[in-house]
C-alpha cells in the first residue's frame, strides 16, 4: 500500500489544470451499454474507479479500450451478459449505475446490492422504485437485485427521498427511460451537472429528453439509439479541491480548464472565508493569506455546497479565526475525517449530522490514515498546511477519485511524495524524530 509525505507550511503558487468528472463519467460509462455503435469519451480520467467500471462492462461484453490520443472507445462486443459481481460492485458503488441501461437495453439485469461504506448506508430504494414505476419486475434475493422487463413503458417517476433527490437513481432511472415506450416524467430529478452532463450524452446518441438542470425530466422513449463522441465535463470537486489546497497554505494559485459555473455556493463561500477569488473564463485564480474567517457550511444537493467537499471544508476551517458549524444534510454521517483531522492538532466536536470546528492557531504534522476518497483528500489539505512532516496512509482512497494528486499539487510547488508505506519505517514515530531529519 502507499502513503503520501507532506511536508506542511508552504504557501501554494503556480497554475495547474483540472481532469475530467469522475462522477460525470462513470454514469456515462455505464450509459454506453444503450448505444447500438461504438462510443468515443473524451477528458474521462485515470482513475481507480474508472478502471473497476471498465472491468464490470468488460464482464458484460463491452469492451472498453483507452486510446493513444487518450480517448475511451467503448463498444458493445457481445449483449448476452447481464449479470455484475458482488466484489465489483462492493468495490466501487457506482457500479450500480449499469443496473437501468441493462435493463433497457438486454431486458434482464442481476446487480449486486451496493454495499454501506465509509460515508453511512447507501441504500438504493429510490432506484428501484423509480424502474418499478417503468413497468420493470424487481426481485432482490441473495444480495442481488434481479431486474427484468420485456420492454420498459413511459410513466410518471418521483425521484425524491427523505434526503433529497439521488444523483446515481436519477442516473439509473433516466438511462432507463431512454429505450421506454412512449413518455416519462422524472420528478424530483436529481440536478447535479453530472447529471446534466448524462442526458447530454443520451440526447448525441439520439435521445428524446427535455429539462435537463431542472427537478423535472421529460423523456420521450426511442427504439434504439445511436453512438458517436463525447466529451466528459471537468470535475468540480477536483477543481474545488485544489482551490482549498491553495487557501489552506495561504498561497495563490489559478485552476484551469474549469467550469465556474458548476461551483457557484462554493466560490461564494470561499470569498466569505476571506479567499479573494477571480473568474476568468475557464480559469479560477485564488489567493488567501493567514487564517480564514469561520464560516458555516451546510452540505446539500446542488446547486447547494456539494457534500463530496465537506471534508476539505473542515480542514481549512480547523484553521480559522474562530467557530463553524458544518453541516451534512446529505450524508448525516460523513465526518471519518474528523478523529484523523484531530490527531493534527484540530479541535472539532461532532453532533449528529453537524460538527463544530473550533479554529486553532496551527496544525502540526502526524501519521494519519485515509479512510474514504474525500476524506483523504481533507488530510492531504490539513498535512499541506501542517507545520513538519504528516503521512497520509492507505492513500489508495484517494486513488479511487482523484488522477494523481499529488503530482498537480507539486506543479503548484507543494512538496509532497508518493512511498510505499513499507519504506516509511518510522511512520510510527513522533514528527520530531521525522523533522529532526
Ligand atoms: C453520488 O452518490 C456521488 N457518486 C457521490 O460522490 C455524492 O456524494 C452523492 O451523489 C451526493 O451528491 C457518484 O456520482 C458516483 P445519492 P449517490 O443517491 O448517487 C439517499 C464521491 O466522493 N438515498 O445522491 O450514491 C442517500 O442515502 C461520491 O465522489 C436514498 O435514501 O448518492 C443520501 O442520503 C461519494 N435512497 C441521499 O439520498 C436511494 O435509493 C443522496 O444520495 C438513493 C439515495
Amino acid at each position: 500500500m502507499d502513503a503520501l509525505r507532506i511536508r506542511g507550511g508552504i504557501p501554494l503558487h503556480g497554475e495547474v489544470a483540472v481532469g475530467g468528472s469522475k462522477n460525470a463519467a462513470l454514469p456515462i460509462m455505464a450509459a454506453s451499454i444503450l448505444a447500438s455503435e461504438p462510443v468515443w469519451l473524451e477528458g474521462v480520467p485515470q482513475l481507480n474507479d474508472v478502471d473497476t467500471l471498465s472491468l464490470v462492462l468488460g464482464h458484460l461484453g463491452v469492451e472498453v479500450k483507452r486510446q493513444r490520443d487518450g480517448r475511451l472507445k467503448l463498444e458493445t462486443v457481445d449483449s448476452r451478459p447481464t449479470r455484475t459481481d458482488y466484489e465489483h460492485v462492493s468495490r466501487m458503488r457506482a457500479s450500480f449505475c449499469v443496473l437501468g441501461p441493462l435493463l433497457a437495453r438486454r431486458g434482464r439485469a442481476v446487480v449486486s446490492l451496493p454495499g454501506g461504506c465509509q460515508i453511512g448506508d447507501r441504500p438504493v430504494d429510490l432506484h428501484l422504485k423509480g424502474l418499478a414505476a417503468l413497468g420493470a419486475n424487481i426481485k432482490v434475493e441473495h444480495g442481488y437485485v434481479v431486474a427484468e422487463a420485456q420492454r420498459l413503458v413511459g410513466a410518471h417517476v418521483h425521484l425524491s427521498g427523505s434526503r433529497g433527490p439521488t444523483v446515481t437513481g436519477t442516473a439509473n432511472v433516466l438511462s432507463a427511460a431512454v429505450l421506454a415506450r412512449g413518455r416519462t416524467t422524472i420528478t424530483g430529478a436529481a440536478l447535479e451537472p453530472e447529471i446534466v452532463d448524462l442526458g447530454r450524452f443520451l440526447k448525441s446518441l439520439g435521445a428524446k429528453i427535455d429539462g435537463l438542470g431542472t427537478s423535472t425530466l421529460e423523456i420521450e422513449g426511442r427504439c434504439e439509439l445511436g453512438g458517436g463522441g463525447y466529451r466528459i465535463i471537468p470535475d468540480r470537486i477536483e477543481a474545488a479541491t485544489l482551490l482549498l489546497a491553495t487557501a489552506i497554505t495561504g498561497g495563490s494559485a489559478t485552476i484551469g480548464g474549469a467550469a465556474p459555473e458548476h461551483l457557484g455556493q462554493v466560490l461564494e463561500h470561499l470569498r466569505r472565508a476571506g479567499a479573494d477569488v477571480q473568474v476568468d473564463g475557464d480559469r479560477i485564480s485564488l489567493s488567501a493569506r493567514g487564517r480564514p474567517a469561520p464560516t458555516d457550511i451546510v452540505a446539500q444537493p446542488y446547486p447547494g455546497v456539494p457534500t463530496d467537499l465537506q471534508s476539505q471544508w473542515m480542514a481549512w476551517m480547523a484553521l480559522a479565526r474562530g467557530r463553524s458549524v458544518i453541516r451534512d444534510q446529505v450524508f448525516g454521517d460523513r465526518f471519518s475525517h474528523v478523529a484523523e483531522l484531530k490527531r493534527l492538532g484540530a479541535k472539532i466536536e461532532r453532533a449528529g449530522d453537524l460538527a463544530v470546528v473550533s479554529g486553532v492557531e496551527r496544525l502540526t504534522g502526524a501519521c494519519v490514515m485515509a479512510s474514504d476518497l474525500r476524506a483523504s483528500a481533507a488530510l492531504v489539505l490539513a498535512g499541506l498546511a501542517a507545520e513538519g512532516e504528516t503521512v497520509v496512509r492507505r492513500i489508495y482512497h484517494l486513488d479511487r477519485g482523484y488522477e494523481r494528486l499529488e503530482g498537480k499539487l507539486r506543479r503548484l510547488q507543494a512538496q509532497i511524495a508518493r512511498a510505499p508505506e513499507s519504506a516509511l519505517e518510522d511512520l510510527a514515530q513522533p514528527p520530531s524524530i521525522i523533522t529532526g531529519r
